[in-house]
């Protein structure tokens, strides 16, 4: 399917993002959300994020013109909907949210329409049913932060058909992104299983004394070739989205092996959460960061 018209619903830190990445592709791009106050401030970060190419002489004045052209926000959904050939949720992660979101799409969208959720933790299936197209209906995961990020996982339902991950990859790829395909559903995907499961072992180590969290982090970057080191990764995203993602985890298994580790739960009851805060794993007033004392 040739994508002419692409509706980003969720303006937040991802849908902002994506919606730049549909109009720079030549896609004509209508931007929704609730708030008319989120819009307006996707668009002025935009802005700052596509001048800085123009400055660098990556791309023309008139490209970046032309691409903001192309955007056209709303508060109203239906508006945002009508005409579009292919839209990606990016709404807050919550699955009743998230399902009225897909029932009013499947209402006011074409009937050739694919709708895709960006959705991190939840499986499309569970949305396809509040529509009439679950064929229609599957994940498009992006990574934060989505202009410099250049993987997609594009993900099968139950429903999906192959001709709707045909054209999410491709639309993918005419964002510049690599999509890979996952050939059924598994909570968490690719990326996060696999992080999940390297950050679960790193915390393991560390909590039975075997090596300090600096010393993983050497061994992740310089054995590994990793960028970074498990828990300067965990500061990076925020030591309050690991604990709260291992709490979801905990409350559905009631294991203790998925509970939170004790060193990252005295950092978040601190209020120490990483980057954002000055001080997670590492102190960051310091240059470079210093590793932190429990
Ligand atoms: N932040 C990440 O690192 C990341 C990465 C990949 C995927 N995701 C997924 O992307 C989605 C959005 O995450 P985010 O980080 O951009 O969140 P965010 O909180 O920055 O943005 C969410 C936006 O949704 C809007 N919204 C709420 N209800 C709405 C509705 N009914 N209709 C339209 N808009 C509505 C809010 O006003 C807000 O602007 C989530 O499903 C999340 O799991 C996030």
């Amino acid at each position: 399917m040739d994508i002419k018209t692409l509706c980003v619903t969720g303006a937040g830190q991802m849908g902002s993002q994506i919606a730049i990445l549909g109009a720079l592709a030549g896609i004509e791009t209508k931007l929704h959300d609730i708030d008319e106050a989120q819009l307006e401030a996707a668009v002025a970060a935009n802005k700052k994020h596509i001048q800085r190419r123009v400055d660098k002489g990556k791309m023309s004045a008139q490209d970046m013109t032309a691409a903001f052209e192309r955007i056209e926000t709303t508060t109203q959904l239906d508006r945002a909907a009508a005409g579009a050939d292919f839209v990606i949720e990016a709404v807050v992660e919550r699955l009743d949210v998230k399902r009225e979101v897909f029932a009013e799409l499947d209402r006011a969208c074409p009937e050739h329409a694919i709708l895709a959720t960006n959705s991190s933790y939840l499986m499309s299936s569970e949305l396809a049913g509040a529509t009439s197209r679950p064929d229609k209906v599957c994940n498009m995961h992006f990574f934060f932060p989505p202009l410099v990020m250049r993987l997609v996982e594009v993900v099968r339902g139950e429903a999906t058909s192959e001709a709707t991950l045909a054209t999410t990859a491709s639309l993918a790829r005419r964002m510049g992104k690599q999509a890979v395909l996952l050939h059924k559903e598994m909570p968490g995907f690719l990326v996060n299983r696999i992080l999940r499961a390297l950050s679960n072992e790193a915390y393991f180590l560390l909590e039975n004394g075997v090596a300090s969290f600096e010393d993983i982090d050497a061994a992740c970057r310089l054995g590994l070739n990793h960028p970074l080191g498990p828990f300067q990764l965990s500061d990076f995203s925020g030591l309050d989205i690991g604990y709260n993602a291992r709490m979801e985890i905990f409350n559905r298994t009631g294991r203790e092996e998925d509970a939170p580790a004790p060193s990252l739960k005295r950092r978040v009851e601190r209020g120490d959460l990483g980057r954002k805060t000055g001080r997670g794993f590492y102190d960051y007033s310091t240059d470079p960061p210093t590793p932190t004392d429990d």
